[in-house]
């Protein structure tokens, strides 16, 4: 296993629409262990594939709390079939938006079907952080961040700031 570089905005690359993974072969397996890796190491909650610069629709979540026994879940190919109408707000931040925190409101459970490892296709019905997670995650694979879901206000003092970083750590 491998720690991957995690992009940051306003690196093109995480606006950009994953393709779907036709078949699970040992490239796929490893990229998942790579993002485990990376994930925990960051740490994190969540990770999508674009966030270490493959444009493939994986996701590696685990919500388990401090202390608990670690929950690794890997989605292959995840949509959402179903949501609720009732919507719950989770402060988020994301590992391509260091040190950025906002609150998003989003359906509070989600359905959603994904291929596991094996390539076995499951349905899982989705509530609390692991809710907020898998949607966040999943809008990765559509170019979306979560700092869309915020106003423009913010969102444009965020990317503004993140763009001036970049210029500052470019080579001359
Ligand atoms: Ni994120």
């Amino acid at each position: 296993m491998t720690t991957r570089p995690i992009l940051i905005i306003p690196e093109p690359k995480l606006r950009t629409i994953s393709e779907p993974i036709a078949k699970i072969d040992s490239e796929v397996r490893k990229l998942v262990e790579d993002m485990f890796e990376t994930m925990y190491d960051a740490p994190g909650i969540g990770l999508a594939a674009i966030q270490v610069g493959e444009q493939r629709r994986v996701v590696t979540i685990d919500v388990a709390r401090e202390g608990e026994d670690k929950k690794p879940v890997a989605l292959i190919n995840p949509e959402i079939i179903a949501a609720s109408q009732e919507m719950s707000v989770y402060s988020e931040g994301c590992l391509s938006i260091p040190e950025f925190y906002e609150e998003v409101e989003r359906p509070a459970r989600v359905t959603v079907r994904f291929l596991d490892i094996e390539g076995q296709t499951r349905e899982v019905e989705a509530q609390g952080l692991f809710a907020t997670c898998v949607q966040h995650e999943i809008d990765h694979l559509n170019g979306v961040l979560f700092i869309d879901h915020i106003s423009k206000l913010k969102r444009d003092r965020v990317v503004k700031k993140f763009a001036k970083q970049a210029r500052r750590a470019a080579p001359l």
